[in-house]
């Protein structure tokens, strides 16, 4: 209930015009978000780059105009160039929603993402790193695993999300478990109808390693998107059924969830990416960490009311 709420809120300009423009919020999206600005956040990169991996999302989402989108792939490119710059492009990668290429533009959106999406991979190839795909609402599961397939013609190192919410992803990830292919699986953070969704929490998880199992046995690159100790657990005991090496799959956090558990997979000699967003348009991003914790809204609410 109060997860549909939030993920509601998280569409509504109204919520989005109060929570942006209260001060005390911002206490509580530094949390989530490592900064505002391309300064801020690359000496978060290279400070997590010490023992983990990181991939770096520039905020940003349903853009309405080409040109908007066209500034996304300006950040982009300016972030993937300074991560050259700094030496730090072995360790971090970027993370792209195609919404924010223009994916929604009423003409022509699936062409202008996939040549924006295009810009960014040189940019990334230039540098020597990769561009994982994230996923959105189940409206542009279709166009984004579209835009995938062509990205990976010239750039087959190219990854995209699956959401193991979607009654559909145990499919996707048999025609993705391919060489060279690497799925971050996460279990979804949108709210979805049922009918293209599980929605109990048990029949999320139970999918999820449903995934994760073909993911692991097959020839591609799993990327094991959760903070949930058991589907960590779960995913070491698959990965060692497979037979898999310990550098030929990886665990992702959200940056400012679990970060002791973060440490720790690292320090026991595993890779461990930290996904980290920043920039001025985190509103729908931050909607989404709160609906996914109700102890994350009280902690909002106080510092809402100064406590
Ligand atoms: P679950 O929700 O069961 O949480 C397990 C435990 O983790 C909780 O008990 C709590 O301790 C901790 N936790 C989880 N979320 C927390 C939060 N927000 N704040 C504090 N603690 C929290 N989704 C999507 O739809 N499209 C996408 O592209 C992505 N991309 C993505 C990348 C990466 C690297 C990650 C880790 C996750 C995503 N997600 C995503 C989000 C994902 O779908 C999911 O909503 C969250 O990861 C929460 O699910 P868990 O698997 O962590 O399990």
């Amino acid at each position: 209930m109060l997860r549909t709420a939030l993920l509601l809120a998280a569409r509504s300009d109204r919520c989005r015009a109060f929570v942006e423009h209260s001060p005390l919020t911002r206490r509580v999206v530094t949390r989530f978000v490592a900064g505002a600005t391309l300064e801020e956040v690359l000496p978060v990169a290279r400070r997590l780059t010490a023992d983990r991996l990181v991939t770096l999302d520039y905020l940003g989402e349903d853009v309405t105009d080409a040109g908007r989108a066209a500034d996304t792939v300006d950040a982009y490119v300016r972030l993937l160039a300074e991560l050259g710059l700094h030496g730090l492009a072995g360790r971090a990668e970027v993370s792209v929603k195609l919404s924010a290429l223009g994916l929604a533009l009423p003409a022509d959106g699936a062409r202008i993402a996939l040549d924006n999406a295009r810009r960014i991979c040189a940019a990334a190839e230039a540098v020597g790193t990769t561009v994982t795909l994230d996923m959105e609402d189940h409206t542009t599961t279709d166009a984004t695993l579209d835009v995938l397939h062509r990205l990976r013609e010239d750039f087959p190192a190219t990854g995209a999300v699956l959401q193991a919410y979607l009654r559909r992803t145990e499919a996707d990830c048999r025609d993705l478990a391919v060489p060279g292919s690497r799925v971050r699986l996460c279990k979804g953070a949108y709210d979805e109808p049922a009918s293209v969704a599980y929605r109990d929490r048990g029949e999320v998880d139970r999918s999820y390693v449903r995934c994760l199992r073909i993911l692991m046995a097959g020839p591609g690159y799993p990327m094991v998107a959760t903070h949930d100790p058991r589907m960590i657990r779960i995913a070491a005991h698959l990965a060692e059924e497979a037979g898999r090496a310990a550098d030929s799959y990886e665990y992702q956090m959200l940056y400012g969830v679990r970060a002791d558990a973060q440490a720790e997979l690292a320090a026991r000699g595993l890779r461990m990416r930290v996904y980290v967003p920043y920039g001025g348009q985190w509103y729908g991003y931050f909607m989404r960490r709160l609906a996914e914790r109700p102890a994350n809204v009280a902690f909002l609410a106080r510092s809402l009311v100064g406590v």
